[in-house]
């Protein structure tokens, strides 16, 4: 008879980048969590030659260098047979078009529009430009990389912009500006194996328009306890996320749903991030790597049924 001492001690590897070696605060209490819990943990970068394949599950977790390489990312996503998310999750996920499905899902979500790379100028006349300050964004992106804010009357700059974004090969959102994010910033609500874990603040990361060099009021990161309506959309988004893509939420690793007030107060999708999102664990609950490392175990024994 198998006793728990005879449960194979199996590794997981957490995907970073290789200008990242050194992981930050939130990732630095992953691996111990892990252990805690009787898993080998170490940090591979994806981009390097490691034995992947041997992995008993390989998680994505700051790879943030894919942006700009995104068809090589989505390769070795799926050259990994254990990857935690799917590597067709991430395929999805990593375009910001999936807002356009959430929306006809029925999801509440920031006003988008997309501009397609097109004939030259023709995509840039035919968007609907909002008459408020707005973002324009490409479709592909982290970290902020390539948003940027514009008044209504920058509507040049902004097209200039767009036509980069153009020019690199990508889509380009267009959003109104959401003024929420300045006075109380936006909430980051986060899931393990599709279940509630715990929240977050984030401040404004965008310079204003105004040239004034002052972002928002809102200072962040900070924990929080997200409203009962801003868990209710967060939970609408995973349901109506896993039954676009065919998967339950239980095969969600991690998930991190960012929301925003309207000017009416609803709560609205701004991004959902499944491929490498920062998870704010130095800001949580000390249990809160726990929950993940347990998430990761179910995940484990998931695969092996
Ligand atoms: N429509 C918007 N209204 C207000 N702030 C925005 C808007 N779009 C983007 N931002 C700001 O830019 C940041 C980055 O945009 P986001 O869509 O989250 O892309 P990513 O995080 O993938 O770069 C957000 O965290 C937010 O601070
Ligand atoms: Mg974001």
């Amino acid at each position: 008879m198998r006793g728990p001492g005879d449960v194979p001690n199996r590794e997981v590897l957490l995907a970073t980048s290789a200008d990242r070696p050194e992981t930050g605060v939130d990732e630095a209490l992953l691996p111990d969590a892990l252990a805690e819990l009787g898993l080998r943990a170490d940090w591979a970068v994806w981009d390097e030659s490691r034995p992947w394949a041997e992995a008993d599950l390989v998680v994505l977790r700051t790879t943030w260098d894919y942006t700009n390489r995104r068809d090589e990312f989505l390769k070795w996503c799926e050259s990994v047979p254990a990857l935690a998310n799917p590597a067709s999750v991430v395929r999805w996920n990593t375009d910001k078009r999936y807002l356009g499905e959430l929306i006809s899902a029925g999801v509440p979500v920031t006003p988008t529009e997309v501009v397609e790379p097109g004939e030259p100028g023709g995509a840039a006349e035919s968007v609907d430009w909002p008459d408020r300050e707005f973002v324009v964004k490409p479709s592909v992106g982290a970290g902020s990389r390539g948003a940027v804010r514009f008044l209504p009357e920058q509507r040049a700059e902004a097209v200039r912009h767009l036509r980069g974004l153009h020019e690199e090969g990508v889509a380009a959102l267009v959003q109104p500006y959401q003024p929420a994010v300045d006075r109380e910033g936006e909430t980051a609500v986060v899931f393990f194996g599709g279940v509630y874990s715990h929240g977050f603040v984030k401040g404004p990361l965008l310079d204003p328009a105004d040239d004034s060099g002052e972002l928002g009021l809102a200072k962040g990161p900070f924990a929080t306890e997200p409203a009962p309506e801003l868990r209710r959309v967060a939970e609408d988004v995973l349901d109506a996320t896993s039954a676009l893509l065919g998967i339950p939420r239980r095969e969600l690793l991690y998930a991190r749903v960012d929301l925003v007030r309207g000017e009416d107060g609803a709560p609205m999708l701004l991004e959902l991030e499944l491929t490498e999102p920062r998870l704010g664990f130095s800001l949580a609950d000390r249990a809160a790597p726990l929950r993940f490392a347990s998430a990761v175990r179910s995940e484990l024994a998931h695969r092996a049924e």
